[in-house]
């Protein structure tokens, strides 16, 4: 190879660089003219395009060869570009051939024909071809580090936590099994023991990023079998709410550092972030069915919420609130798990709810190794299967609480996504394990 791919500089960087400089860039070419005197390569980087200019007939000769998708290397004079959009281009003084595409692309990246997710999905490598595509795993990215920025700054250490797991704890119905030297062996469905384990063990504010696994074998916008779960707890709390604070100054922190740090990104998605009030609402469960009867819909103490149902609640509290982030909290105790703290019938389990629809779950737990095992047994299951789990409540457990929230829903909702997959490099679904 003739040009150096050393000196290589991004899209990005050509704009900034004086007309007259000689340069060399490298990317693809996502669409090539050649209109006789004069030929045009849209050059594609992970910075955006850059256009490249040719009016020598040698090199128009060559231009007419490529294929669009082609990987090239290119070097070429900085200058003014003459086209309505304004901004550099490069005179083009030659180019190289690094990896030439079939001439027939299975979909198009440019936009300009729609294609549906399934088949987008299909050749997810090529859908992510797409600027705004890329524009979404660069905001999923950046709010991982910032999630990551906000919690080291106050406290909290990262875990990572086995995936490969010997029970569930969010029940049955939704676990993988798989064969594990004869034995039996699931895939970890959240993080919930293991961040308990560490409070017992005295790190005192715990998280991590990873992922977990749901035989869900629905098809919505909103689930998928293989999701990232942000998990969080954090001990010696005097109640949910103390979980409540971090979790909505998190929220807001993490929007207000999106909207600097990928303004580009977010506008080239046309989106435009809405950075919610503190402190969000804390709507009751009991408030929920309240609001729900104004428009006569009937539920009763203990009853779930579903789906529709919620997304009313959300439309009720935005009109009541005037805000589209908020907390459901002091749910019945039959609609949490067992390891949620009660008062009574009136549990310390919470939602946190964006615009109707759920984006995490959470609570205090019970920390008194009596209650616990009396709560087991109250949910129908047997205590000798959760031994696991209550052994180290035995050797002092602080009181204690967190929340779970999936961050491919978060990208989706923060987005404005329609469909969670969107937010997800290569989603799992029931009928998903490919690519
Ligand atoms: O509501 P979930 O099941 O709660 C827990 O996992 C508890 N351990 C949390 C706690 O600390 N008490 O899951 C938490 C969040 C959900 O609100 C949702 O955002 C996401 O994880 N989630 C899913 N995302 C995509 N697909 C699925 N199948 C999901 N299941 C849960
Ligand atoms: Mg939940």
């Amino acid at each position: 190879m003739a040009l150096d791919l050393h000196k290589r500089i991004l899209s990005a960087e050509v704009q900034s660089s004086k007309a007259g400089s000689q340069v060399i860039v490298a990317g693809w070419a996502s669409e090539v003219k050649s209109l006789g005197k004069i030929a045009f390569i849209k050059l594609r980087d992970r910075e955006g395009y850059l256009q490249l200019v040719s009016t020598d007939f040698k090199l128009i000769g060559r231009i007419s060869k490529l294929t669009n998708e082609s990987v090239i290397i290119a070097s070429g004079k900085v200058q003014k570009s003459k086209a309505k959009a304004g901004g550099n281009e490069l005179e083009l003084k030659d180019f190289e051939v690094l990896s030439l595409a079939e001439p027939k692309l299975p979909i198009d990246m440019s936009g300009k024909i729609e294609t549906d997710l399934s088949k987008r999905l299909d050749y997810r490598v090529l859908d992510l071809k797409n600027p705004k595509n890329l524009a979404i795993f660069k905001i999923r990215s950046q709010a991982n580090a910032s999630t990551r920025d906000f919690l080291l700054a106050n406290g909290f250490i990262e875990m990572q936590t086995p995936k490969l797991v010997a029970a569930g704890t969010e029940g049955g119905a939704t676990l993988f099994q798989a064969d594990y030297y004869g034995k039996k062996v699931f895939l970890s469905q959240s993080q919930q023991l293991y961040k308990q384990y560490l409070l017992a063990a005295g790190f005192d504010r715990v998280f991590e990023i990873g992922p977990s696994f749901r035989a869900e074998k629905s098809h919505t916008m909103r689930h998928l079998t293989e999701f990232t779960h942000f998990d969080f707890e954090m001990a010696f709390i005097k109640d949910e709410d103390d979980v409540l604070k971090v979790l909505e100054q998190w929220f807001v922190f993490l929007l207000k550092d999106l909207k600097v740090k990928c303004k580009k990104e977010l506008e080239l998605l046309g989106t435009a972030l809405e950075i919610p009030k503190l402190p969000f609402p804390r709507v009751t469960y009991e408030e929920c069915l309240k609001l729900l009867s104004t428009i006569s819909v009937k539920l009763k103490f203990g009853n779930d919420i579903g789906t529709d149902d919620e997304k009313k609640v959300g439309e009720l509290v935005k009109k009541k609130y005037k805000t589209n982030s908020y907390f459901i909290t002091k749910y019945p105790f039959g609609l949490k798990p067992f390891y949620i703290m009660t008062d009574g019938e009136v549990s310390r389990g919470f939602d946190f709810e964006y615009e109707g629809e759920e984006l995490a779950s959470g609570g205090q737990r019970e920390h008194r190794v009596d209650i616990l095992t009396k709560q087991i047994k109250g949910k129908g299951l047997n205590p000798k299967d959760f031994e696991f789990y209550l052994m180290p409540f035995r050797y002092g457990m602080p009181p204690h609480g967190g929340f779970g929230l999936g961050i491919d829903r978060l990208i989706r909702y923060i987005l404005k996504l329609e469909n969670i997959r969107e937010a997800v490099l290569f989603p799992r679904d029931p009928e998903r394990l490919m690519p």
